[in-house]
């Protein structure tokens, strides 16, 4: 029986099969019940929740939640019915046929891994676990993309992650598929950030035209149709005031055949531009990306670096804007030369030459990475090696869960790319 992949992030949930080149189900991780809404007890039978765009529909009748904050489960109860629902209402298997890859953000806590093993085993019964850290399969994906086999990698398992979703973006140091906790990076600016800041200048600046109720929904809908990242930003504000074509009347269809237009404007730009420009936004964070890429590099043992510079694998749906990749190739190459420039400064021969590779290698399943790189490791006979079964559990416990073995397996696994 094929392996179930669950990639649970803090926006959506990624759900399919071991093997497949996509997930099969991706709905918004949310949750929905009566719980606070007054109604009389035992009214409501134990079915009565609603996962992902069911629950989202919900708001006004339910209490819809998210049960997972900057990529950790915070609330184990509604994940535990959300995963409920991913076994047997969108799949509709019997988990104890199954093997199951989970995936896990960086640094999560053992006890939280410890928990999801309790949970899959005793409370669904599944036949295999394996849960994996999200960047290391998310370098798995990129490592299989035309463009990282051009760079002729000498080790495609070794590189420097940017996993950007929707509440949290990591950065990630991997060598031989092994994570350099020591130096991973964290930005508290995701997905949700770059819409709430659409939101905020579409209130801002269209008010009146977008029925209150749709707002969080339109600045979502702008964000993923409108906006992308622009090579300057002085730049970009002055095209815009010459040429008004730039601006777009964006009509959105609602039921009964009404409709409601408004303006995009500048937010297009100015929203992703948060992560190379954070101090307009925050004066609580203020690194642009680049630089936190770099610091991260630096953080790692000094015969790691080159590869990692040369191999920064894009992973995320807030990876995907239009012009991300270019943006941050060309910034990533201004900040290493701004460094080789200050080293030169200390050498007494002036001109020996000094290079470093840099690439971000951006591929076509960049939004997904992370399930796809699960997909590829759960369809791989090294899964079936590294999985704990139900078996080992009962003997041993959840323990068995703390500590993640799959980098060993990596080095293996690596030879065949
Ligand atoms: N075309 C697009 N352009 C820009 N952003 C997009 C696009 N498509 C999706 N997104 C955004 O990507 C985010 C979801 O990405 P992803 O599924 O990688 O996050 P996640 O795994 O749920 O969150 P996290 O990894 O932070 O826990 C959302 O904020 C969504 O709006
Ligand atoms: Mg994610």
């Amino acid at each position: 029986m094929p392996v179930i992949v669950l990639d649970n992030g803090t926006g959506f949930t990624k759900l399919g099969y071991a093997g497949n080149s996509e997930p099969l189900y991706t709905f918004p991780t949310a949750y929905a019940d009566q719980e606070s809404v007054s109604r009389k007890p035992g009214l409501l039978d134990d079915l009565d929740f609603y996962v992902g765009y069911e629950a989202q529909d919900r708001i006004g009748t339910h209490t819809v939640t998210y049960p997972m904050r900057h990529g950790i489960i915070e609330d184990w109860d509604k994940m535990e019915r959300l995963w409920q629902h991913c076994i047997y209402k969108y799949l509709r298997c019997e988990p104890q046929e199954h093997g199951f890859l989970l995936t896990e953000p960086p640094l999560n806590p053992p006890e939280n891994r410890e928990y999801t093993a309790e949970v899959m085993f005793e409370t669904f019964g599944v036949g295999k676990l394996y849960i994996a850290v999200q960047g290391v399969l998310a370098l798995y994906a990129s490592a299989q993309s035309k463009k990282s086999a051009k760079l002729g990698l000498e080790n495609p398992l070794t590189g420097t992650v940017i996993d950007s979703g929707d509440g949290v973006t990591h950065v990630v140091p991997i060598v031989d598929g092994y994570v350099i906790n020591s130096g991973i990076r964290h930005i508290p600016l995701a997905g949700r950030d770059v819409t709430n800041m659409v939101l905020q200048k579409l209130r801002n600046r269209e008010g009146p035209n977008i029925p209150p109720e749709e707002a969080l929904r339109m600045a979502q809908v702008v964000k993923e149709k409108y906006c992308y990242v622009c090579k300057d930003l002085a730049e970009e504000f002055n095209k815009f005031d010459q040429d008004q074509s730039l601006f777009h009347r964006h009509t959105q269809p609602q039921k009964g055949g009404k409709s409601f237009s408004f303006d995009v404007g500048y937010e297009q730009f100015l929203g992703p531009e948060v992560f190379f420009h954070p101090e307009i936004f925050s004066q609580d964070y203020t690194t642009p990306l680049p630089n936190v890429v770099d610091e991260t590099i630096q953080a790692c043992p000094i015969d790691c670096r080159r590869p990692l510079y040369k191999n920064i694998a894009l992973s995320g749906g807030t990876t995907t804007f239009k012009g991300f990749h270019n943006r941050l190739q060309r910034d990533m190459r201004r900040v290493v030369d701004a460094r080789i420039a200050r080293m030169k400064e200390d050498l007494i021969d002036k001109t020996r030459d000094i290079q470093i590779e840099v690439n971000v290698v951006n591929h076509d399943l960049q939004r997904y990475a992370v399930w796809c790189g699960g997909s590829h490791l759960g369809a791989t006979s090294q899964y079936q090696e590294i999985a704990h079964t139900k078996q080992q559990y009962d003997e041993y416990g959840p323990s068995i869960c703390r500590h993640n073995v799959m980098f060993q397996s990596a080095l293996r696994e690596k030879r065949k790319y």
